[in-house]
This record gives C-alpha cells, sequence and structure tokens, in this order.
C-alpha cells in the first residue's frame, strides 16, 4: 500500500492542500468528518471557514478531549474547535469525548457507538513528535476504541507552552483509537516543521509498529499525508 504523499513549502499550501481534499470529498458524498486540534490543521480550517463549503448537513467527530477540562476553559479541545472552525463553519452535529464524564469508561463506550453509527468518510490528522496520532501513544495497542490515555511526558512538555505551569497541563486525555482511526474511508495526516521529521520517517518508510503508532497507517488503503519540505527533509 502506497500512501500519497504532498510536499508544500510551509504550512499555508499545505492548508490549501488540505482543503482542496475536503472540498473533494464533499463533492462525493463526504457526511462524516473526523477533526483534530493542535496547530497543524489550522491552515486547513482556516481555508474551509474562507470558503462557501457548507457542513449544515454534515457530522464531525473529534479524536480526542482532555480529561477534567471544561468545555469553555480555553485549553480543552471542545473550545479549540468552537474558536478555530465550528463558530464560524457549524456542522448539523458535532461530537467530542466529554473530558469531564463521571464514568470515563462508559463515555469511551458511548463514543464508540457514536463512530460506529456514524463511519468517518475523512479523517483528518496531526502527527505528535513521537509518532502519536489523537492521544495514541507509542505502545498503544492497535485493536481498541476509543479509550483512557496516560500522556506521555513527551507530550505534556510539548503542550506545557499552552499552559500557565506544568501542573496545569492535563496529564490524561480520552482518544479514538487506532482501530477507530484506520477504519476512516480515507485519511488526511498533514505535519509541519523539522521536529516532525523523525516521525515523519517512522511512518512511511519505518517498520510497521506499536512504537510508532502513525506507522499502522501503512496498512491503510486511502491516506494523503501532507509535508512541508523541513518535515520531509528526513526522507
Ligand atoms: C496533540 C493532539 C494531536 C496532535 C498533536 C500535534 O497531542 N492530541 O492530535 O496531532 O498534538 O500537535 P501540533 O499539531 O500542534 O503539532
Amino acid at each position: 500500500l502506497v500512501m500519497k504523499i504532498i510536499v508544500v513549502k510551509n504550512e499555508v499550501e499545505g492548508g490549501q492542500e488540505g482543503f482542496k481534499i475536503f472540498e473533494n470529498a464533499k463533492k462525493n458524498g463526504a457526511h462524516v468528518f473526523g477533526l483534530a486540534t493542535g496547530s497543524t490543521p489550522i491552515t486547513t480550517y482556516n481555508d474551509i471557514i474562507a470558503s462557501d463549503l457548507d457542513f449544515s448537513d454534515s457530522i464531525s467527530i473529534n479524536l480526542d478531549e482532555y480529561i477534567g477540562l471544561s468545555a469553555d476553559n480555553d485549553q480543552s479541545y471542545n473550545y479549540f474547535m468552537h474558536e478555530h472552525l465550528f463558530n464560524k463553519k457549524p456542522f448539523k452535529k458535532s461530537y467530542l469525548p466529554n473530558g469531564l464524564a463521571k464514568d470515563i469508561e462508559a463515555e469511551a463506550k458511548r463514543y464508540d457507538k457514536v463512530i460506529e453509527d456514524n463511519p468517518i468518510d475523512l479523517q483528518i490528522l496531526g502527527l505528535g513528535r513521537n509518532g502519536h496520532i489523537g492521544f495514541n501513544e507509542p505502545g498503544t495497542p492497535r485493536n481498541i476504541g476509543t479509550h483512557r490515555v496516560s500522556l506521555t511526558q513527551s507530550t505534556i512538555d510539548a503542550n506545557a507552552r499552552f499552559f500557565a505551569n506544568e501542573d496545569d497541563v492535563p496529564k490524561e486525555a480520552l482518544s479514538m483509537g487506532l482501530a477507530s482511526i484506520m477504519k476512516s474511508k480515507h485519511i488526511l495526516l498533514e505535519a509541519y516543521g523539522a521536529e516532525k521529521a523523525d516521525a515523519v520517517k517512522g511512518m512511511i518508510e519505518g517498520p510497521d509498529t506499536p512504537d510508532l503508532p502513525a506507522s499502522i497507517l501503512q496498512q491503510h488503503a486511502n491516506v494523503t499525508v501532507i509535508l512541508d519540505e523541513a518535515a520531509a527533509s528526513k526522507l
């Protein structure tokens, strides 16, 4: 299986390429969009906002959410999605895991049912520096659905810049599993910057291993990867 790789100059161009994939998917009848947070998809979301694409009949399902942050906490993924997309491009229905659920196991089950009832046509992904996707950290079993995650120190460190101090950085999350991600009909992964270059190389050229979660995408028949030159520099 071959991933389709598009190398662009910078993330502004990458955003445009990503936008075209959303546009095409919509044209071809896609109805359920798997969405991601992080800085990576922002340029694609900006182009979606600037376009006349209409998602008011579509469904969105987000990858993950921190445990313990409420939707109005400006570091929650719920808040992020409203800020960067939903406030300007509303969907008919937008799902995110509820990080405040009293019973996290039950919430994970509920979320799996949402995904099962709404098979994802196009899933957009960023890439963690250690090769994680969603919050599926290295070593995550590949056959599970939505689950509770203890974040690795590398991810906590990467997120620390968004919080006043490290103690405020959530240590846990709820994430869609790799098995759920792999069921998406089309996967679009974007990665920008030199700090992603090792993960990108491992994902595309390295062994297919749970140690680098994104390498599972080598098994998917319809993956498009958009990289800037820095992220592609080790290929
Ligand atoms: C977090 C998110 C991932 C995201 C990653 C990279 O860990 N859970 O979905 O891909 O960060 O973030 P960024 O796009 O800001 O580099």
